[in-house]
């Protein structure tokens, strides 16, 4: 017999006809006569009831049936009569894969913490919670694929392991095969990485941009989307050591063009959430955020407001609201300035451009005032930035001139710098933090809780 599924289970009018159910007990309860046990799949937040008349399957025979085993149960599909459910089977027989010993399986309660959770990260996924976050997750990851091959789109894989450093921040995990504790030395007593794997210096990637501009610049319109790293040490519920980024970048494109790309890009997806995961997001409104959905729709209902980084930092200073860091024209830009831009001065997503050239990264197009480029960060209640990018800068000798005002390491560059040597065109493009969509979109509060192992400083366990 063929196993169903859960969800497939429930929506079924087959009624009288044997089943093949298996998955992993969360309850069971009952008396002398009749066993309720409630078996959920994964394949949908609910579960199946399970009933069992002790007069037919002994009671003895099901006693390692307890919360968290994993079983397999041939029944028949009969309409129930319980609330809360419209389907139900009855057992015919109960096959025993995993016992689960009542006194020592961490989630035989409801309720537990996030925290908690967190340090039993093996075990979340069984819980209604990750359940619905990891279904929403990967819904979210069909989506970007399926809105970007829509649009004809290329997906390209850029490589992890990298000899540049495309966002200059300098905070990068290296990557070697050297014996750390009998590292080769050159003449001069430095460490000499032509020994090493790949004969220099190398890291894992913060960003798939710089590749992504070489396949743009020949295949037009093309998106990345894998793993990036950063070795900052921000411990914040916002930033991952680990995280995916999907990095759209566009042959042609300017920096409106770009725009538009960017929020028709994330309403598509919080609309496709809506539309695809309403009983998970459903139990997540209601269990920790009883405004998430209409915080989503707020998203989808609503046109960005654009305004330059000039224009946000007068409001900041206008707004008489005191903040923890000071807001002057020229520095960055902190969570809090930009959540109280967008939760409290304009209640609604909010896009910044045109920031001052010395807070970005050297690739962005220097606008006409020598002063600011042409950058764009998308910020959104509860999060802050969640997009960032810009029009790349496609003069050769401005991108020069930059390069070297910021110290950035030209000779490891060359390859990116021919690319505006030959056939250079305008082209733009931004990266979208994934996990910071996923908070978003599951009103999560901890960036943590919604990646199945997240990688934060002293934190990689699993
Ligand atoms: O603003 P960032 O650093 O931009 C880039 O990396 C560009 N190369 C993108 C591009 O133009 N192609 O990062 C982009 C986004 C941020 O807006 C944020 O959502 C996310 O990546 N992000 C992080 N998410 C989790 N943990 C971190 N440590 C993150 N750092 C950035
Ligand atoms: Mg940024």
């Amino acid at each position: 017999m063929n196993r169903i599924k859960v969800k497939d289970l429930l929506t079924s009018t087959a009624f009288e006809t044997t089943v093949l159910v298996k998955g992993w007990v969360r309850t069971k309860r009952g008396n002398k006569n009749v066993s309720f046990i409630a078996l959920n799949d994964g394949s949908i937040i609910h579960n199946i009831q399970v009933v069992v008349d002790l007069s037919i399957i002994s009671e003895d025979s099901i006693k390692n049936v307890t919360t968290g085993a994993c079983i397999a149960v041939v029944g028949k599909i009969v309409s129930s009569q319980g609330k809360g459910q419209s389907v139900e089977i009855i057992a015919q027989s109960i096959e025993l894969y995993g016992g689960s010993d009542p006194e020592t399986y961490p989630l035989q309660k409801k309720g537990h913490s996030l925290e908690f959770l967190r340090e039993i990260a093996h075990l979340r996924p069984r819980t209604n919670t990750f359940g619905a976050v990891l279904r929403i997750r990967h819904a979210m990851a069909f989506a970007v694929h399926k809105f970007f091959n829509d649009k004809g789109f290329c997906y390209i894989h850029t490589p992890i392991i990298t000899g540049s450093d495309a966002e200059g921040a300098g905070a990068m995990f290296q990557v070697t095969s050297l014996d750390l504790n009998q590292l080769p030395k050159d003449s001069q007593g430095a460490i000499d990485y032509k020994q090493d794997f790949f004969g220099k210096p190398t890291n894992l990637t913060v960003s798939g941009q710089l590749e992504g501009e070489l396949a743009a610049m020949a295949l037009s319109e093309i998106y990345t989307f894998g793993p990036t790293f950063r070795a900052e040490n921000s411990n914040t519920t916002r930033h991952l050591a680990e995280f995916w980024m999907i990095e759209p970048e566009v042959a042609f494109n300017e920096l409106v063009d770009n725009m538009n790309l960017a929020e028709e890009f994330l309403k598509y997806l919080i609309n496709y959430a809506l539309q695809h995961c309403p009983d998970d997001l459903a139990f997540l409104n209601e269990m920790y955020d009883k405004e998430l959905l209409e915080r989503l729709k707020l998203v989808t209902n609503n046109d960005f407001q654009r305004v330059t980084y000039t224009e946000g930092v007068e409001i900041l200073k206008n707004s008489g609201h005191k903040f923890e860091y000071k807001v002057e024209w020229g520095t960055d830009l902190q969570s809090e300035h930009e959540r109280y831009l967008v939760e409290k001065h304009f209640k609604k997503p909010v896009i910044l451009v045109d920031y001052p050239k010395d807070i970005k990264a050297f690739y962005m197009k220097m606008n006409e005032d020598g002063k600011t480029v042409r950058a764009m960060d998308v910020l959104f209640p509860g999060i802050g930035e969640i997009i960032g990018g810009s029009q790349r800068e496609d003069d050769y000798d401005k991108l020069l001139t930059r390069i070297k005002q910021m110290n950035i390491h030209e000779e490891q560059l060359w390859w990116y710098l021919e690319t505006r040597k030959f056939g250079s065109c305008p082209h733009a493009g931004f990266g979208l933090g994934f996990e910071r969509l996923i908070l978003f979109i599951t009103g999560m509060a901890n960036i943590r809780d919604v990646i199945p192992f997240p990688r934060t400083p002293m934190n990689a366990e699993f």
